[in-house]
């Protein structure tokens, strides 16, 4: 990045221009800052052409969810914002993820404009649905050609209103009519406050002008109102609340995503399998796991879906291990947590644990083994009309039982698995499923009733993601466990039938993974 300007700040309001002599970076701007420049760089570019293209398949669906929306909140003013950059160091961003909620309700994924808004509006029985974002400026702006942060010069192309409005089949208007909506904003109006902290403080202070307002017009100034800036506003807790719970069942185009996601999840993994000769011959090959997998994200998708967990030997034994920067050694297995995200940003969540010479040892076999049984007696209990707090009952039922036979447990299984007890807990901490889908921990804002004791219903993907893990200094088990970590992760469909598991293909038995490897080792 050379530096031409002297602007990267990302905000969608106040974007500087070149001339601002304040703005970072100031002291290395090259912009040459003539009216001769100006006018020859603004002028002799051919008119673009620009195809209105047909409304994206998810255009429909994302239709259907709005209505969704629309109907529990019947007359309320709805404000949804996609979020903006979100800065990582002096002038570089973090990439650019839209909420999800965002990306739920228009269908607009890694190809959204940062900064831009849906608004919900009452109309008549029902809403108006208007995406807000900045349009692209003139060639002859100086965004155009000295803003590094927006400016097409920079960043590439960026969409025309139309050209959105047909792909999303929604209503479009640029960022500076979103003015009207603050505008319009009164006490009733609910806005999604996590997904952009400077959207909800402006309609935070809208609201407090409106009562304000109201209360003058009605000469009861004194009357008191309940709105706090940087408050929770409960009623808003009541939006996203809402809009969580809604994605717990995915609709066709959902499930046809999570598939397609496991899909290059799959490749991903094979393609880590495949390179084992190079990974363990690097010092650090467990960065070579993780950047072999990261590049079939971005090939295949926008990203991966969350940071990958690639731990070898011992630090298969922490559960988020991210730092990726240990030694992968013949004769210790490897447990890969990783998935990846489409363009649509629904992602995959994944965990395979294999052997990095091809072969089980007869312990970590044992351990194996007791993992696969926990995740199928847990896939067994998978069916609509069952709790979700049943999947993990079932799967601690086979974790006590076996660390109970292995001698671990104080007690009995039956006795462990009593509420007070829980000593099986020590070797597997974690919960045993979560909802899958845009978030990798998806739906985290739906009340308890409805995820934790919620009854399945076909169209939901969560995960079984049994594992146990004995650390290297765990006194209480046999030397040979310590330092052995397993965790087998599949994604699971809810169906009219009873349940897909949707990554069964990915190799899951110990003999299937030995064969797996041995087809990339020998
Ligand atoms: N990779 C995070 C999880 O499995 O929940
Ligand atoms: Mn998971
Ligand atoms: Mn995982």
């Amino acid at each position: 990045m050379g530096g031409m300007a002297n602007s990267t700040d990302t905000s969608t309001k106040t974007a500087p221009q070149a001339s601002d002599e304040t703005g970072r970076n100031a002291n290395r701007s090259t912009t040459p800052g003539s009216e001769g420049f100006k006018e020859f760089i603004g002028t002799g570019w051919a008119e673009r052409e620009e195809a209105i293209p047909p409304a994206r398949a998810q255009a429909a669906f994302a239709a259907a969810r709005r209505a969704k929306v629309s109907a529990a909140f019947g007359g309320i003013r709805l404000i949804i914002p996609a979020g903006d950059m979100k800065q990582r160091s002096n002038d570089t961003d973090y990439p650019y993820r839209a909420h999800s909620a965002f990306a739920h309700l228009t269908g607009w994924g890694s190809d959204s404009e940062p900064g831009a808004v849906l608004v919900l509006s009452p109309d008549g029985d029902g809403h108006t649905a208007t995406v807000y974002f900045r349009e692209r400026a003139g060639r002859d702006s100086e965004e155009f050609y000295a803003n590094p942060a927006i400016g097409e010069f920079w960043i590439g192309a960026r969409p025309s209103l139309a050209h959105v409005a047909a792909d999303l089949a929604i209503e479009t208007r640029g960022l500076a009519d979103f003015e009207h909506v603050i505008d319009a904003v009164d006490t009733a109006t609910l806005v999604l406050r996590e997904a952009d902290a400077a959207i909800t403080d402006r309609v935070d202070h809208a609201r407090i002008r409106f009562a304000a307002e109201q209360a003058l017009s009605t000469n009861a100034a004194d009357t008191p109102f309940s709105i706090e800036v940087g408050g929770d506003h409960e009623p808003d807790g009541e939006l996203a609340r809402v809009l969580s719970e809604h994605r717990l069942v995915k609709d066709e185009f959902e499930v046809g995503e999570m598939r397609a996601a496991i899909d290059a999840t799959e490749r991903g993994f094979t393609e880590v399998i495949a390179e084992l000769p190079r990974i363990t011959a690097e010092v650090r090959g467990e960065r070579v796991i993780e950047g072999v997998f990261a590049t079939r994200a971005r090939l295949d998708g926008n990203d991966i879906g969350y940071r990958s967990i690639a731990a070898a030997g011992p630090h298969a034994t922490i559960l988020h291990w991210t730092r990726n920067d240990g030694a992968v050694v013949p004769g210790d297995l490897v447990l890969l947590d990783a998935g990846v995200e489409l363009d649509t940003y629904y992602t995959a969540d994944i965990t395979r644990t294999f052997p990095v010479n091809g072969t089980f040892s007869p312990v970590q076999r044992q351990i194996y083994e007791a993992v696969l049984e926990a995740a199928d007696a847990a896939f067994a209990v998978v069916r609509p009309g069952a709790v979700f707090r049943d999947v993990h009952a079932a799967a601690m039922g086979v974790i006590a039982r076996k660390t109970a036979e292995w001698g671990f447990l104080p007690v009995s299984a039956e006795e462990s698995l009593e509420p007070e007890n829980q000593f099986h807990r020590r070797y597997m901490v974690h919960g045993t499923s979560h909802h899958l889908g845009l978030d990798v921990h998806d739906c985290a804002q739906a009340r308890k009733s409805m995820y934790m004791d919620g009854v399945l219903e076909p169209g939901m993907v969560f995960t079984i993601e049994p594992g146990l893990y004995f650390q290297p200094d765990d006194l209480t088990v046999p030397a040979e466990f310590r330092g052995i970590g397993v965790r087998i992760e599949d994604d699971i469909l809810v169906t009219e039938a009873g349940a897909e598991n949707l990554s069964v293909r990915i190799p899951r038995t110990a003999d299937e993974v030995e064969a797996w490897v041995a087809g990339a080792t020998h």
